[in-house]
């Protein structure tokens, strides 16, 4: 069994998906790991540490792609799908609801995709689900990067030249990234305001000991997500909000609806309204955008309010991203581990429904529903 582990060529990248805890394990179940030199590099994995984990290092990414299952962070170019050989599985990032030209290219190809966007959200997939284990990181990278461009301290500072109050902060969208989005204002110091529009988020705000905003709440969807809201809910939403946004030092907006565009919850009023000097990260910038101005991958300075709008979050922490992303894959792809090797079970509660593209067929519903080639099962 040959596993193959590329070098991301994706710009700001800086992951990779193994590291030499996994890759002692994958060893150890007799495979044979080769990781394209340079690899681990800007995660702090030296080629010399993979090897001693028991990795092969290889010089190119032809050859990293030339394997039985091939490891990703991001998902492959058309070029690097092409170096894939026919029937081989590739797991990673793969935008498969969204990136319609990619998966045709792996059905095509007749590679067998896994996608971590579509590991079902259960207990039973925990360890696997890569998109809370990125978001965590990604809330707490995101509040590095509101506190180091701060002009202010975050913690209350009692000292001889003077008493400097704690910086005011506020989390909109309560998920797995805004959850550690507050935990992490909190450590520093700041006294911290949130909002999301599920209502059994009020218990887990107060629970990390933060401050609960009032503004209207609805019920989720089936699946446990927010659902879009509608022009007066919104409407309140920011009426409540705009006091809260106005005080703020540090903002971190997380707010995302699964298959749309995320919810405008700062408008340009709202952030005429803050002061010189506050810093507002807005984390759903490319995909819409919390925040009325805000770029994907840019810094904007609005009336000297900086609004930034990060692409690259979770790679600000690579070493930990990358040892957190290497154990979903581990479990994720140990399920179709098998005595003398791997199979693909399309049975299986976790990489089946993870599974895009089988066989030459794009198999999943959602991904199918996404492309029009049918109804999405209910
Ligand atoms: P996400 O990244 O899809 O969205 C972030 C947050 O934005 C969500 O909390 C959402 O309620 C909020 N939001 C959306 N529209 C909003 C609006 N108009 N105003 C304010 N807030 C708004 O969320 P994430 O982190 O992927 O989690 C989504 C759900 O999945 C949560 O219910 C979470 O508890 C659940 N989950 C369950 C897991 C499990 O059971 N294993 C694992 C991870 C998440």
């Amino acid at each position: 069994m040959r596993l193959g582990i590329p070098l991301e060529h994706a710009d700001h990248e800086r992951r990779i998906a193994a590291v030499p805890a996994s890759i002692k394990v994958y060893t150890g179940w007799g495979w044979d790991v080769r990781v394209e030199t340079g690899a681990g590099h800007a995660a702090g994995f030296s080629d010399e540490a993979l090897v001693e984990a028991g990795a092969t290092i290889v010089a190119d990414t032809a050859t990293a792609h030339d394997a039985d299952l091939v490891l990703r962070v991001g998902p492959p170019t058309i070029e690097e799908i092409g170096l894939i050989p026919e029937s081989a599985v590739l797991a990673g990032f793969l935008d498969p609801f969204v990136d319609t030209a990619l998966v045709e290219a792996l059905a095509a190809r007749n590679v067998t995709a896994l996608a971590v966007e579509a590991i079902p959200r259960t207990t039973l997939a925990q360890a696997m689900d890569a998109l809370s284990s990125q978001a965590n990181v990604a809330g707490y990278a995101a509040v590095m990067l509101a506190a180091s461009e701060s002009p202010k301290f975050p913690s209350m500072l009692v000292t001889a030249a003077g008493t400097i109050p704690p910086a005011r902060s506020l989390v909109l969208g309560v998920g797995v990234a805004g959850l550690q989005a507050i935990a992490t204002l909190k450590r520093l110091g700041t006294i911290v305001y949130a909002y999301d529009i599920r209502p059994e988020t009020k218990e887990q705000v107060e629970s990390l000991g933060a401050k609960f905003v009032e503004a209207p709440t609805q019920e989720m969807d089936e699946g446990g997500y927010a659902k879009e809201v509608d022009a007066e809910t919104a409407a309140k939403q920011q009426e409540t909000l705009a006091k809260y946004v106005a005080e703020s030092d540090l903002v971190v907006t997380t707010a995302q609806i699964p298959g749309r565009p995320a919810p405008l919850l700062i408008t340009a009023d709202m952030v005429a309204g803050m002061h010189d000097g506050a810093v507002v990260v807005d984390m759903a910038a490319s995909s819409g955008g919390n925040v009325a101005g805000s770029l994907p991958g840019e810094t904007v300075d609005v009336g000297g309010v900086s609004i930034y709008g990060p692409i690259d979050l979770p790679s600000r922490v690579a070493t930990d991203a990358s040892r957190m992303y290497a154990r979903n894959l581990q479990e994720l792809v140990g399920r179709w581990r098998t005595e003398d090797g791997f199979t693909v079970d399309l049975e299986d509660e976790v990489a089946g429904p993870a599974t895009i593209t089988h066989a030459g067929q794009i198999v999943n519903p959602r991904t199918r529903s996404a492309m029009g080639l049918e109804e999405e099962a209910s």
